[in-house]
């Protein structure tokens, strides 16, 4: 009795820990594994990275994504310049307002401008991308399980699909999507844009690029809460030894 009970207790430990195991079906390759300038304790943030992702969001991404979290002023966070930071917003076109007829007007964004919204709401987006939403990218990194490496591989995860696996009309196969039929057209080819810096874009330079700008949009206070985390840690220690010392020099006459 009792050794069947422990069986069983045995069978059952190892379905548990065989889950996650079997929740990734055979067409889910592992997630990439990018090495990002933001990991680890004293991960910083890779500052032309992120200015090329943006660049790669602006003229690629936006055209289906919103960032409503994000104002132009903010990008002084990856290090754009304030005559940057205007010429970009000044190079985008937002709703303005009413004109002297009282309809809609647009006109150039300033730096305080929320970034422009590829569609005026949600009806709009899914009427114009076969009833998809394209979700906000403000927050992406942090609202997906395997945050950057995911976002990652679902950039560069637009491969083959198995043979015998049936793609309809308007859906893609993706490698690391669940499911693996994504709405999203593949968004990057080699050479999509051109950097400022010389830098080759192709897919997967841009994709990282990219996730590293999503990953700062997400987290912009990263940086500092690392340095401060190593300062406490560090001071902690000193405390440590101190009291430590103080403790000996007390108790020294006690025998
Ligand atoms: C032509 C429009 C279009 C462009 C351009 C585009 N996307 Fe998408 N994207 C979509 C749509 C539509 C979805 C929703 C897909 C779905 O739910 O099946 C989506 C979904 C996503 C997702 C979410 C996947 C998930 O787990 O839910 C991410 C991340 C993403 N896009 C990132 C990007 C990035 C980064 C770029 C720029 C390099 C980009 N997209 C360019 C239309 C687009």
């Amino acid at each position: 009795m009792r050794a069947l009970r422990s069986l069983l207790f045995a069978a059952l430990f190892a379905l548990v820990a065989a889950a996650p195991a079997l929740a990734q079906d055979a067409d889910t390759p592992p997630l990439p594994n990018e090495q990002w300038s933001f990991s680890g304790l004293f991960g910083g943030l890779d500052e032309a990275a992120a200015q090329r992702g943006f660049w790669v969001y602006l003229n690629v991404c936006s055209n289906c994504h919103s960032m409503h979290q994000m104002h132009y002023r903010d990008l002084a966070g990856i290090g754009l310049s304030p005559a940057q930071i205007k010429a970009i917003a000044a190079s985008v076109t937002v709703p303005q307002g009413v004109n002297s007829q009282g309809e809609p007007a647009t006109g150039p964004a300033t730096p305080a401008s929320q970034f422009r919204s590829p569609f005026p709401n949600e009806e709009a987006a899914r009427a114009a991308l076969n009833g998809a939403l394209p979700p906000d990218l403000s927050l992406i990194v942090n609202a997906r399980q395997g945050g950057p490496d995911y976002v990652y591989g679902i950039l560069t995860g637009f491969v083959k699909p198995p043979a015998g696996f049936k793609v309809p009309a308007g859906k893609y196969y993706n490698a690391y999507f669940p499911g693996h039929l994504i709405a999203m057209p593949p968004p990057l080819h080699d050479g999509l844009v051109t950097y400022a810096d010389g830098t080759k874009a192709t897919v997967p330079q841009m994709a990282h690029d990219v996730v590293t700008f999503l990953q700062w949009t997400a987290n912009p206070e990263m940086v500092q809460r690392k340095q401060m985390g190593v300062r406490v840690v560090l001071f902690l220690l000193l405390l440590t030894g101190l009291t430590y010392a103080l403790k000996r020099k007390v108790w020294a006459d006690v025998h």
